[in-house]
């Protein structure tokens, strides 16, 4: 569905270049639920805006649902759907009529507009909305109207930026319902971008992970989290002598990373923390090491950016927020 090869744009602000997307190869398969996850600045929107032929590329190229950006953009736009970060429908139009005229501008007849937006309505959930003007939505209500009105063409593929920032959590959950029923429904391909963690731990099936202009790592969450961070296992110790033979008997383990101490508390490092904590458990047990509390934590996707680039992405994301002025240019 998306091919692209050194992919890149700069931007020339101040007598300085800003390199923003860096050389992007990217291959994103039809029915595909993908995540670009970065803080502010990172080049998401920029990546965005290529693949949707809003912004030419310094260089590299792309092809977009089977059409090249550069030469063919009508043949792209026709066939994808479109949310900017923080674009919103006029105000004062009513909902229904909102939809309606976005059909009639895709080429819809006015039955066939009419009946697009009656249903996008229904799958929305915004029926008992359609004749309330814009002005008066809610912010997740707003933002499904968004999605409505990006969807009215019924493109194959559904770009998506930061469809839910600003947005209370459970607003940000049943947008997210909504746009995975109509994947579910229509096997729309969804490329989203986000700096909410969770947002990409939860929905996407493959998270490519952006800093400074580069993809750093591109798998999914599950994978992610495995790979580089692992689970950990924290025990507490009756003393310091129980806490020294657990460590022993831990590093004994077939698969562990690492195991360090702090007083009575042991951490033990491992990818596979589940199958190993019981094994751990009974040989502790059977040591007579008295074990009092046994706890696994698994890895955050903050832990994997964390190894990647050793920031957090909320630590950037606050330090950063000063480069996000541009994102609605
Ligand atoms: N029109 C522009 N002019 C100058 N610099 C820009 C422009 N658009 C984006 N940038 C810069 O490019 C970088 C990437 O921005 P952007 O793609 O908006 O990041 P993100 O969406 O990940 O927050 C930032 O440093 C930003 O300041
Ligand atoms: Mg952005």
């Amino acid at each position: 569905m998306i091919h692209t090869r050194g992919l890149t744009r700069s931007f020339r602000a101040k007598g300085e270049t800003v390199e923003a997307v860096r050389g992007l190869d990217l291959d994103i398969e039809a029915g595909s639920v993908v995540a670009f996850l970065g803080p502010n600045g990172a080049g998401k929107t920029t990546s965005l805006r290529m693949l949707t032929t809003l912004l030419p590329p310094t260089s590299g190229s792309a092809v977009v649902a089977g059409y090249d950006v550069l030469t063919d953009p009508s043949g792209v736009r026709h066939r994808i759907g479109y949310l900017g970060q923080g674009n919103s429908a006029g105000s004062n139009f009513r909902v229904s009529d909102e939809l309606i005229t976005q059909g009639r501008a895709y080429g819809l007849s006015r039955a066939g507009s009419r009946a697009r937006a009656e249903s996008l309505l229904a799958a929305l959930e915004l029926e008992g909305l359609a004749k309330r003007t814009v002005g008066t939505l809610s912010g997740g209500q707003r933002r499904r109207l968004d999605i409505a009105l990006a969807l009215v063409h019924e493109p194959e593929l559904l770009f998506l930026d930061e469809p839910t920032t600003g947005l209370d959590p459970h607003s940000r959950a049943t947008v997210w319902e909504h746009v995975l029923r109509l994947r579910e429904e229509l096997g729309t391909t969804i490329v989203f971008t986000t700096h909410y963690l969770e947002e990409a731990d939860l929905w996407a099936r493959r998270v490519m992970v952006v800093d400074h202009g580069r993809v750093i790592a591109d798998d999914s969450p599950e994978k992610l989290k495995a790979g580089l961070a692992g689970d950990r296992i924290i025990l507490g110790t009756a003393d310091r002598a129980d806490a020294g033979r657990a460590v022993e008997l831990a590093r004994a383990l077939p698969t562990v990373h690492e195991v360090t101490a702090d007083g009575t508390e042991v951490r033990v490092r491992t990818p596979h923390g589940d199958t190993q904590l019981p094994v751990l458990l009974r040989n502790l047990e059977a040591a007579g090491v008295r074990t009092l509390t046994a706890r696994l934590t698994r890895p955050t996707l903050d832990d994997v950016f964390l190894g990647l680039t050793g920031r957090t992405l909320r630590e950037s994301a606050g330090a950063t927020t000063a480069t996000a002025t541009h994102d609605g240019a």
